[in-house]
């Protein structure tokens, strides 16, 4: 892991009311270690509970997605500045769940990216590949446009990069650890010399307890990306002390 400072998010998806949301965040809030950055990505309705559940600890608070325009007619849509104005301290942009499902395009994450770099949040952008690419020798292909096309370089100091197989995500195939750091290592030497040995990147798509250990201890995971796991306290507090 380097001396890169290990960085632990759940993706909660479309999990968890307010209601269950507070209880929920107080209690992982009052038993994280130190050492760690670590986060929840929830859904835009429990936002503001998180962040009140959260107050005084080191938990942070993301939002899972949000619109490029500063504000305007976008009907359904949420703004940085809204996000902010909460409390909200980063936002998760370009979950393959939000490319696959709806149509979000290199192009409109970097408008989203550069959104949320001026108005002072956090981003993990997410890249990966499916299982047809990856089998069509695409990979590295994938990965490369994923990251020059949404600009990620531009954006940098408030930026980790998620790299979550799409083939991984929620099946329980996890990447080998050899699988996964050679694409850590790829992604990372899209960066600039100064940027590629501070940027973080996370493995996601089936990490559980008993594989963290053995995916943190490759040289280029700097964390995970969390999903189904992070919706229980202890199998995701199980993740981030693999972490720590
Ligand atoms: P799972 O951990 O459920 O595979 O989900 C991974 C993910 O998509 C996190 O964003």
């Amino acid at each position: 892991m380097s001396g890169r400072r290990p960085f632990v998010a759940g993706n909660w998806k479309m999990h968890k009311t307010a209601g269950e949301t507070g209880p929920f965040v107080a209690d992982l809030a009052a038993r994280l270690p130190d050492g760690p950055e670590v986060a929840v990505c929830v859904p835009f309705t429990s936002l503001a509970e998180a962040v009140r559940a959260a107050a005084g600890s080191q938990l942070r608070v993301y939002a899972q997605n949000m619109h490029q325009a500063a504000q305007g007619a976008f009907t359904g849509e949420i703004s940085a500045a809204m996000l902010l104005d909460l409390g909200v301290h980063g936002v998760l942009l370009g979950h393959s769940e939000r490319r696959q499902y709806f149509g979000e395009t290199d192009a409109a994450l970097a408008e989203k990216l550069a959104a949320a770099d001026a108005a002072g949040l956090d981003v993990i952008l997410a890249v990966g590949e499916t299982e047809q690419q990856r089998e069509a020798g695409e990979t590295e292909q994938v990965l490369a446009r994923q990251i020059a096309d949404s600009g990620a370089a531009s954006h940098a100091a408030r930026l980790t990069i998620a790299y979550e197989p799409i083939w991984a995500i929620g099946t329980g195939r996890t990447a080998t650890p050899a699988l996964a750091e050679e694409a850590h290592r790829f992604i990372r030497g899209r960066f600039p010399a100064e940027i590629s040995e501070v940027i973080r990147i996370q493995y996601g798509g089936s990490m559980k307890p008993d594989n963290a250990p053995e995916l943190l201890a490759q040289p280029d995971i700097d964390g995970g990306l969390i999903g189904g796991a992070s919706l229980e306290a202890d199998a995701f507090l199980a993740i981030v002390a693999a972490a720590t």
